[in-house]
This record gives structure tokens, C-alpha cells and sequence, in this order.
């Protein structure tokens, strides 16, 4: 569990992950004292949509005198902000709660709400499976908070699930918990229309939505005021992302949109997460190719290297068009661009010769970085309904371990190509070692660390890398 960075300051967080990915990392807010009269203590789980949401949450219950903690004990309201994407996900918000529910008995005066995917997909059936929960508010519900606790404060339970198809927060301000004050995200969208079969996100997130391009880029000029030197921008399928105006003069797509946002401030690297392989466009990566503050990364979550499989995921493209992808970035970003992916094992019926076509892929494209997972049977989904999970676990855990031990070897070679170059590396933090070293990304996201000297946190520093493992580089500044 990641601890939080006890801070006076509120604009100052732990290092963030870029992606739109559950990384099995929790978030606990951090404290932000104003003397407000109640306090508030969030725990984020899932994906970086849901730590983003409870910046908006903070925001929201901010303005209703809530300030937030990083002490569950010192706590008034306690939330939980959930994620369904696999059974194992869900299992650990139970056991949390039961936790949670020790600590109540000692303070019955505790309020304890579930909120995010979870809450969702259970609705009231929460409060009935379990008792310490006095609130369930889903993802869209956010702004009745306020009103339910009012409710909780009364004796009663509190529940909201309604998904809308206009809700983007765009006029809140999140405050950002756990931040670095150096990278921020930026929600640009919410919600997936894709319904690839084995995926919850679609029932617990509702129909996907664009928010308004002002006030992303209002958002991205605030972050630069503010001191901020990374954002990066948060969508299930970002590459689908469409806003117009209410006059209909102006349309915007994401490529418009990433090239709005780059020029906001040279200074300001920009980022984006997720990328669908079958909406991501020449004009995104040409967009990309013109600035240098736009990073040369890519997720682009393959999920299976093999079309029979692909198509009973309902991804809606197949290995060549994937392929392709992979050769236009390529082409238009070169060698350097880096790629990164999601990748399932054992998905329903897949043969060992379909698992090999995986293995295949990903010598083809060589990735960067992946998260990887074996398959689990989310109820509800159209996997669930039409398709036998009949891969068995042992099966299903043997051939991830292939696949991750492959990952491993090319996360390697690709750390490696970067030894004996110079790389632009934005500083983050300390080293999670020494107080004498920084640590900061390149335009690849790949890690760097380095002899401190006079840098400090929101520097842009030219490193010379020397030697590199899977996971991270060494070098000095140049
Ligand atoms: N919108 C992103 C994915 C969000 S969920 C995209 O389309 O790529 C993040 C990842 O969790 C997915 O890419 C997938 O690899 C994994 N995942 C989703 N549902 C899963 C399930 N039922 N079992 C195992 N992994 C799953
Ligand atoms: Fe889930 Fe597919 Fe939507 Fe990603 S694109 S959130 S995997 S339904
Ligand atoms: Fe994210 Fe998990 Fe929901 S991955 S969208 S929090 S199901």
C-alpha cells in the first residue's frame, strides 16, 4: 500500500503512474488543513479515472467544510473509491471494509461510503451485504454527496447511482491529493461505448462523454500557474474524444485537442492515456511528431495477438490492423516512440496456439512496458453471459507467467537502447533510495535516476544514461 505524503500544502503528491490502468496501487488522500470542521479520509482504488474523481470528490466535499486526511483514526467520513475490473479488486475493498468495520465499533460515530465502480455495479445490494456502509455513490453521482451525507447526518442510509450522459465535472476543480506538484492528470472524457466482452467499466461507467475543450485547456493553464510541469490526459478511449459546442460552430477532436493542450506552455509535457487500437489516427501520431512537449509514449493495450480471440472480445479489430498500428507509429514517431500494452491470458476457449499468437505479438512490437492479468469472469459483462470461462486457473496463471517473463525481457532491451544517450528527464522526486539521488521521466516514460547536485523537483535535466535495468535507468546529468 502506497503511504501518503503527510503535507501542509495540498498541491504536493506521492509520483504518480500516467496511465488509465488499474495498477493495483491504493492512493490515500493526503492532508490538507484549513480548519474545516470534519475530516475527510478517501482511499482510491482501480484505475487513475477513479484517483482523478476523488480530486473532484475532495473538491466537493471541500467546499461542504470537509478537509482531508491521511488518518484513518482522525477521521469523520470515511471513503472508499472502488474498482470492479477484476474479482480480485473487489475482494480487496471487502477486506478493507472489514477493517474499516473494526475501527467503527471503537468510533460509532463514523460515517463509511463506497464509492466509484463498485458501488455501481452493486447499488443498494451494499448496504445489505455489508452493514458498516451508510453510503453508495456511483461515478455520475458525485454532486449529491453533499446531500446524502445530510441524510447519513439524519439516520438515514445514503444511495446514488444514476449515470448521466452529460456529467463531466468540467467546472469543478479537483484538488489534487498526493500530488508531486509536478504532474497532474486531466479527466477529458468519462465513460466507454466499446463493450469489449469481458469488461465491467462500460455498465459501472456509463456512455462515453466528452468534456468541454475550454475548460481542459482552462484546467492546463491553471496546472502551469500553478507550477505544474506534466499533465496528462485521462479517457477509457481517448482517441474517440469529440466535443462540440453548444452552438455547433466549434468541433473538436483529440487530436485538435492534444495539439490545444501542447501549446498551452512549451514547458509542459503532455501526456494521454488510454488508446484504443482501432481509434487511434495518423493525425494524432503526426500531431504527436510535431511537438516535442507531446511524450513519445504510447499505451495501446493489445489485450490477445490472435484475431479469433480478439474478435470474441469484441475489441473490434484484428492482428493485421493492430500491426499496422504498430507501423505507423513507427513510421511516423520512429524507433524511439515507446509502446506499452494490456494483455490478457486465458480468455474464454483460447487455445495454447492462440496464447502462442500473444507471445508472437508481442516479439513483433517488442513492448516497453505491459500489464498483464489473467482473465476474470466479471458478472454482468457479455463475456459472462454468452461465453464458458473453461480455461482452468492453473492454465490461465502459467501461460501470464509466460507472458510477463517475455515482458520482463523486453522492458530489458528497451531500458537498454537507452544507455550510452542523452534523455531529457523531468525530476519528480527523491529516489526511493537515496535522498542523494533525484528520479524524474523521460519523453518515454522510462525512469531515470541520477546524482542529485543542484537539481531539484520540477527540473528539466539532461542525463547521460550509463547502465539500465528492466525497470529503471542510471546516469548522470550532462
Ligand atoms: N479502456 C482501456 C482499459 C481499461 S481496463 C482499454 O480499452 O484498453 C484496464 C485493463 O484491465 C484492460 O485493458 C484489460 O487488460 C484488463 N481487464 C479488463 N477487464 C478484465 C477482466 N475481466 N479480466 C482480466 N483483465 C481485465
Ligand atoms: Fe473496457 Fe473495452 Fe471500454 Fe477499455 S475500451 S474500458 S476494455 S470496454
Ligand atoms: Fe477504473 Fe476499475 Fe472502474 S479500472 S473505471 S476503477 S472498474
Amino acid at each position: 500500500m502506497s503511504q501518503a505524503l503527510l503535507t501542509l500544502d495540498f498541491l504536493d503528491k506521492v509520483s504518480p503512474t500516467p496511465e488509465a490502468t488499474p495498477s493495483g496501487e491504493v492512493r490515500v488522500s493526503a492532508a490538507t488543513r484549513t480548519g474545516r470542521q470534519r475530516k475527510l479520509y478517501i482511499e482510491s482504488y482501480g484505475c487513475q479515472m477513479n484517483f482523478s474523481d476523488s480530486e473532484i470528490v475532495s473538491s466537493i466535499l471541500f467546499d461542504e467544510g470537509f478537509d482531508t486526511t491521511d488518518d484513518l483514526a482522525s477521521a469523520d467520513l470515511v471513503l472508499l473509491n472502488t474498482c470492479s475490473i477484476r474479482e480480485k479488486a473487489e475482494q480487496t475493498v471487502r477486506m478493507r471494509l472489514s477493517q474499516i468495520n473494526s475501527h467503527k465499533k471503537r468510533n460509532p460515530g463514523l460515517l463509511v461510503g463506497v464509492l466509484g465502480c463498485m458501488a455501481e455495479r452493486l447499488k443498494s445490494k451494499f448496504l445489505e451485504e455489508e452493514k458498516i456502509v451508510d453510503l453508495v455513490v456511483g461515478p455520475d453521482a458525485y454532486r449529491d454527496l453533499p446531500q446524502l451525507i445530510s441524510q447519513v447526518d439524519g439516520g438515514q442510509k445514503g444511495v446514488n447511482v444514476l449515470l448521466s450522459r452529460e456529467e463531466t465535472y468540467a467546472d469543478i476543480t479537483p484538488v489534487r491529493l498526493n500530488s508531486n506538484g509536478v504532474s497532474a492528470f486531466i479527466s477529458i472524457m468519462r465513460g466507454c461505448d466499446n463493450m469489449c466482452s469481458f469488461c465491467v467499466v462500460p455498465f459501472t461507467r456509463g456512455r462515453e462523454r466528452s468534456r468541454d475543450a475550454h475548460s481542459i485547456l482552462r484546467e492546463a493553464a491553471d496546472l502551469v500557474a500553478a507550477g505544474y510541469k506534466e499533465v496528462t490526459l485521462l479517457g477509457q478511449n481517448v482517441d474517440s474524444y469529440k466535443w462540440a459546442s453548444a452552438d455547433g460552430t466549434e468541433h473538436v477532436n483529440f487530436a485538435q485537442l492534444l495539439e490545444k493542450v501542447a501549446l498551452v506552455s512549451p514547458e509542459l509535457r503532455v501526456r494521454f492515456s488510454t488508446s484504443h487500437p482501432k481509434d487511434i489516427t495518423d493525425e494524432v501520431l503526426h500531431t504527436m511528431a510535431r511537438y516535442d512537449n507531446i511524450c513519445k509514449f504510447i499505451h495501446l493495450p493489445a489485450q490477445s495477438g490472435n484475431s479469433r480471440v480478439l474478435a470474441l472480445m469484441n475489441r473490434t479489430y484484428d492482428r493485421p490492423w493492430y500491426e499496422d498500428r504498430v507501423r505507423a507509429i513507427r513510421r511516423i514517431l520512429g524507433e524511439d516512440c515507446a509502446i506499452s500494452s494490456d494483455m490478457i491470458s486465458g480468455f474464454c476457449t483460447e487455445t495454447e496456439e492462440e496464447h502462442q499468437d500473444t507471445l508472437s505479438l508481442m516479439e513483433f512490437v517488442r513492448y516497453d512496458m505491459a500489464y498483464m492479468f489473467f482473465y476474470s469472469e466479471r458478472p454482468g459483462t457479455l463475456a459472462a453471459r454468452k461465453l464458458t470461462d473453461d480455461i482452468p486457473l492453473e492454465v490461465k496463471k502459467r501461460r501470464l507467467q509466460e507472458i510477463i517473463d517475455l515482458q520482463q525481457l523486453h522492458s530489458a532491451e528497451r531500458n537498454q537502447r537507452g544507455v550510452g544517450r542523452v534523455h531529457q528527464v523531468l525530476v519528480e522526486n527523491f529516489s526511493k533510495r537515496s535522498k542523494e539521488h533525484l528520479s524524474g521521466r523521460n519523453s518515454q516514460n522510462q525512469v531515470v535516476i541520477f546524482p542529485k547536485q543542484n537539481f531539484k523537483k520540477g527540473d528539466y535535466v539532461n542525463v547521460l544514461v550509463h547502465s539500465a535495468s528492466a525497470s529503471t535507468m542510471l546516469g548522470e546529468a550532462v
